[in-house]
């Protein structure tokens, strides 16, 4: 009979305790959403990739008001301490929103950064930022270089203030958010500004929408290459992103400065892994790499064709490819058709 008893409880417990995981609030996915009229680029020839929504959170919805008001904050140096910093004085229009030349950025007051500012060509769809990938979505990113000493580095209440005080920001939070300024929708607005940055008018995007010509013949060479076991790019630079979005070791050196990943997990074996950063207009965003330390599409391509510096970390897809010179230039080639000469001049992704 008691053990009956016993049985029985175990059995009710059980239940409830399945029916409790069952209803526990789950983290919400990330929605995608039909995109506002400004993510559609007035030059594109809507090639297949252009026709993937963006993926857009949940709790912050794209309005065409708050990707305008994102739009103003983004060229705004008011947001920076000293009142110099802008998010584009790091991430120029005309670079693919990279910081064009510079191996690594100068942030408020003369301040000089240690990494290079990667381009924001299409980081809607990036599952990681940063370049070890320490960061989940837009809207928490932003507040990196807003508070970041070397950067704009504000404090929160003096950036609310400071917004607060100017009176068409103040008017436009209102519409907007419904509150007055503060770090959290001055973050949301700008992260909805981002998810329009879509560039899909290379070359490339041409030839795959069905235009013959739209790449050369070397590029097309060098786009087998590519995607080819023997050049063994695609693994990594994967998808239409040409990202896998995984931190990565490359061999670049046998010892890395930059610890890159190894800086958030304290594991030896994260030692050098970087995120796999997209190669779309790539040749407008040199110097290359996490330091900017190779200047031209060409050293980069010798790096791979070369196999790297001995290291115990690198991949394993990383080794001497035995490209011949002609090879090379192929893929150089290639990676320049990526270039989408009308995204740095698009009108809704200059200031305003
Ligand atoms: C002083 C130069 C500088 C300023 C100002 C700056 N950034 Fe950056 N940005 C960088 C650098 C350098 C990195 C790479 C840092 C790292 O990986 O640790 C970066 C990384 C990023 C990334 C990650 C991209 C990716 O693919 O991983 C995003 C997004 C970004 N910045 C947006 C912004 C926004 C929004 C602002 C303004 C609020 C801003 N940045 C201001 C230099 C700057
Ligand atoms: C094992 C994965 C992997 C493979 C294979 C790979 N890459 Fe990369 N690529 C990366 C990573 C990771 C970086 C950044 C490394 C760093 O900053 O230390 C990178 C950086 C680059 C850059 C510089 C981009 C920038 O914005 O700084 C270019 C160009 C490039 N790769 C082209 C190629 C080509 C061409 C091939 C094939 C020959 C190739 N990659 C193969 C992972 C890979």
């Amino acid at each position: 009979m008691q053990g009956w008893r016993v049985g029985w409880m175990g059995l009710l417990l059980l239940g409830v305790g399945l029916l409790a995981v069952y209803l526990w609030p789950r983290p919400k996915p990330l929605t995608t959403q039909p995109s506002p009229p400004t993510v559609v680029h007035p030059a594109s020839p809507l090639a297949p990739f252009a026709q993937r929504a963006v993926p857009v959170p949940e709790d912050n919805p794209q309005t065409p008001a708050k990707v305008e008001l994102g739009r103003r904050l983004f060229f705004d140096p008011r947001l920076s301490k000293d009142g110099k910093v802008a998010c584009a004085s790091c991430h120029k229009p005309e670079f693919a929103f990279s910081d064009g030349g510079k191996p690594v950025s100068t942030g408020i007051f003369g301040r000089q950064g240690s990494r290079n500012a990667p381009s924001l060509t299409n980081v809607a769809f990036r599952r990681h930022l940063f370049w070890e990938g320490r960061s989940p979505r837009l809207e928490l990113q932003a507040v990196g270089p807003l508070t970041a000493h070397d950067e704009m580095g504000m404090e929160p209440e003096e950036l609310a203030q400071r917004l607060g005080a100017i009176p068409e920001y103040a008017k436009a939070f209102q519409e907007v958010f419904g509150e007055p300024p503060t770090l959290k929708t001055t973050t949301y607005a700008i992260a909805a500004f981002e998810r329009t940055l879509l560039s899909y008018n290379s070359p490339f995007d041409r030839y795959q929408a069905g235009d013959d010509k739209a790449m050369s013949e070397a590029a097309l060479r060098g786009m087998e290459l590519f995607f080819s076991e023997k050049g063994d790019c695609f693994h990594c630079h994967v998808g239409p992103e040409f990202t896998d979005d995984e931190p990565r070791n490359t061999a670049l050196y046998t010892v890395y400065k930059d610890i890159g990943l190894a800086r958030a997990t304290g594991r030896d074996e994260d030692v050098g892994k970087f995120k796999t950063p997209t190669l779309r207009n790539v040749a407008l965003t040199a110097p290359y790499m996490h330091d900017g330390s190779i200047q031209t599409l060409r050293e980069a391509v010798q790096h791979y064709n070369q196999g790297g510096q001995p290291n115990l970390n690198a991949d394993a897809l990383i080794r001497p490819l035995g490209l011949t010179e002609a090879e090379v230039d192929d893929l150089v080639a290639f990676l320049r058709s990526l270039t989408d000469e009308s995204f740095g001049t698009n009108p809704a992704f200059l200031p305003p």
